[in-house]
């Protein structure tokens, strides 16, 4: 199918069309200072910002004691924002809890791994079972819908605040055991045969036993491990339900989300993708960092854009990013000029359609105080980081045709969550498994080439696409296997490596040779044994077109027959042994690469079958270095993001007329783009 047959999605925030421009916003900071609350309207208005994200963690300001509530300055702000032509994402208070609650209740108060259990202080740390905190918290969250759900400036709900962390808790405990409990049909022995207790004598008497790992206590069974954080992201979830049943009762027709934080390794974005209405997320990266080229830290932003895009396959938000820098960083550098604009438009090129920001003004005290704003502790619009925001606030409004367009990607690459865990769980190999980084380096290869992916989870359909790449899929969940083959026998091509088909689900290693689960037949090879190198060791893969360097993970590998070698090893006590395979089944393909090698290799090899499979769009050409091109398209049209991640100006050659949206020009041929320029062009027929 082509892009421009792809169907419009509804606007994220129903009633307002075009591409959202907007950011966390903290009156609740200056509710002493009524001129800088006027002020702040004006100051949007100028900077082309048509949404704000209010009251995120103003439980105290609404809340100040127990049961006393003050509403008044968040109506003031409604009203005054609304007034001046901003809508209002309104959110829900349970990122921060106030004073009288953890003084009051310290059930609410998180008790860590160790088991100490906090102070009242900073944010993010609440119980996520206290039956009292989820009653406060519905409490509020009706409070609030009963008050504002009609509010013509309200457009969706911010559930929290990047839900996280874990709590210990003797309550959380005991969900634990009650999860564990249903999971196991009640039956110890299940558990203890799924978790291999045998093991040091490890095996539990009863359900009641269990607990949690801990640093002190259990860290040796990895199905505790995998299962304790299925249960962490499964009772985040029943906490967020919890917290929007009022949402949902009153106001049915406000969309609901949280803002997710990438690639956090501490829960399942896919479980809790199906419970909100659009995927969002909080992205800072380190521009301009002196640990990688800046095309590698877009190529590495933009796999997590695609991943946000991919939970709902539908137009995800950028619910936050900074105009300028962060504080949390080891060096907190400036984005150079352009790279705003240039950045966020990387993200609506993915497929968000807005761009927000942490935050709207900078406060004056506290932890954040130097962290990146739209508007300056100067308080005025003269500033080199308003002037950019201002601009990008233009531009948006020209893309404004673009939001609610899609993409449909061939290539999917594999990025799971739970085998993440399993990985950095497992005991053994050595310290550079690097799953995620992995994931994205297979990537890049597209990325380059200007082909859109999607990145996707093992449970997710695969009948979509021509190519499938699933990097160390050391898990394989049942029917994973089968459902490989069905798409390889179907015609698809998979590109599998070392560390694959190892586990199952609950970390319990396959008999009968890996890769297991019936995969061997499909791979069409037995991995006997896997080698792990010092960082300072070298072996190399030898193919027909050169030899490329290798480093971490060496498989042994046994091809069956009809398994086709590609390459081998050039080095150790098994040189000559085969390191890349190719094994035809049914009407496709599966490559099996036995070791790990550098980018190289895998542009090479990528950019082979890019060609055999028709991958690279037909408006393309090479692109040079730092260059990224994502499409999008819908009802009829076709937008090409050509960005330029590089220090120095561009040309690309694009096959096709076409219409720049932000100049009005009309761009055939070579195309120039200056150092960190941007530009987007519709495709006329
Ligand atoms: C996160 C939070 C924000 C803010 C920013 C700072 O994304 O959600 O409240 O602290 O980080 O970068
Ligand atoms: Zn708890």
């Amino acid at each position: 199918m082509k892009l421009s047959e792809l169907k419009r999605f509804p606007a994220p925030c129903p009633g307002m069309p075009g591409l959202l421009h907007g950011g966390d916003y903290n009156p609740d900071q200056w509710l002493d200072c009524p001129e800088v609350l006027e002020e702040d309207v004006r100051l949007m208005k100028l900077a082309g910002i048509n949404s704000a994200s209010v009251a995120i963690f103003a439980w105290k300001a609404l809340e100040p004691e127990e049961g006393v509530y003050n509403f008044t300055w968040l109506d003031e702000t409604l009203d005054r924002l609304w007034k001046g032509g901003v809508s209002v994402i309104l959110a829900t208070p349970s990122g921060a809890r106030p004073d009288w609650m953890d003084r009051d209740h310290p059930e609410v108060l998180r008790v860590n791994a160790d088991r100490t259990k906090n102070l009242h202080g900073t944010r993010h740390n609440h119980c996520y079972t206290s039956p009292y905190y989820r009653q406060k918290v519905q409490q509020m969250n009706r409070l609030l819908a009963q008050r504002y759900g009609k509010h013509p400036a309200v457009k969706m709900w911010h559930v929290s605040n990047e839900y996280g962390g874990e709590c210990h808790c003797s309550l959380c405990q005991n969900a634990f055991r009650d999860w564990l409990r249903e999971k196991y049909h009640n039956n110890i022995d299940e558990l203890n045969h799924q978790w291999w207790t045998s093991f040091w004598s490890r095996g539990y008497s009863s359900f009641d036993e269990i607990e949690s790992p801990a640093p002190h206590g259990e860290t040796a069974v990895m199905g505790l491990i995998l299962d304790w954080k299925r249960f962490v992201t499964w009772q985040t979830g029943q906490f967020y339900l919890n917290e929007i049943a009022p949402l949902r009762e009153l106001t049915p027709d406000l969309p609901v989300v949280i803002n997710m934080m990438g690639l956090y390794p501490g829960l399942d974005y896919w479980k809790l993708a199906p419970l909100v209405d659009v995927v969002t997320w909080d992205n800072y990266p380190s521009w301009h960092t002196d640990q990688c080229s800046t095309w590698e830290k877009a190529a590495e932003t933009a796999f997590v854009h695609d991943l946000n895009r991919s939970m709902k396959q539908k137009p995800f938000m950028l619910m936050e990013s900074t105009p300028s820098l962060v504080n949390w960083q080891n060096c907190n550098k400036l984005k150079r000029p352009g790279m705003h604009i240039l950045s966020s438009l990387q993200a609506v090129a993915h497929g968000s359609d807005t761009v927000q920001y942490f935050q709207w003004r900078k406060g004056r005290g506290a932890f954040e105080k130097f962290h990146g704003a739209v508007v300056d502790h100067c308080g005025h619009e003269h500033t080199r980081v308003f002037s950019e925001v201002a601009e990008l606030g233009q531009m948006l409004q020209r893309l404004a045709p673009v939001a609610g367009s899609s993409v449909q990607p061939d290539v999917a690459i594999v990025y799971d969550w739970e085998n993440r865990w399993a990985i950095d769980a497992l005991q053994g190999l050595n310290r550079n498994r690097r799953y995620a980084e992995t994931c994205i380096q297979h990537y890049k290869s597209f990325w380059k080439r200007g082909i859109p992916c999607d990145i996707i989870d093992m449970e997710q359909d695969f009948s979509s696409y021509k190519l499938i790449v699933a990097p160390m899929l050391y898990m394989l969940k049942e029917g994973v296997a089968d459902r490989l083959k069905t798409f390889v026998r179907g015609g698809g091509q998979l590109v599998l490596t070392y560390l694959t088909g190892y586990v199952n689900r609950n970390d319990l290693c396959f008999t009968g040779g890996f890769p297991g689960d019936g995969l061997m037949e499909l791979a069409g090879l037995w991995n006997e044994e896997i080698d792990s190198l010092y960082d300072s060791d070298r072996n190399s893969l030898e193919t027909g077109d050169g030899s490329f360097e290798v480093r971490d993970y060496c498989e042994r590998i046994h091809p069956a027959p009809g398994c086709e070698v590609l390459g081998s090893y050039g080095s150790d006590f098994y040189a000559g042994e085969p390191a890349l395979t190719r094994n035809s089944y049914g009407k496709g393909a599966c490559w099996y690469l036995a070791c790990r090698t550098g980018e190289d290799f895998l542009d090479r090899f990528y950019g082979q079958l890019a060609e055999e499979l028709s991958l690279t769009p037909s408006w393309l050409g090479n692109l040079p270095e730092g260059v990224s091109v994502q499409p999008r398209g819908c009802d009829g049209e076709t937008w090409l993001f050509v960005m330029n991640f590089s220090e120095q100006e561009q040309f690309v050659t694009l096959k096709g007329r076409f219409t720049d949206l932000l100049t009005g020009e009309t761009v055939c041929g070579r195309t120039r783009l200056p150092v960190y320029g941007v530009r987007v062009l519709k495709a006329e027929a």
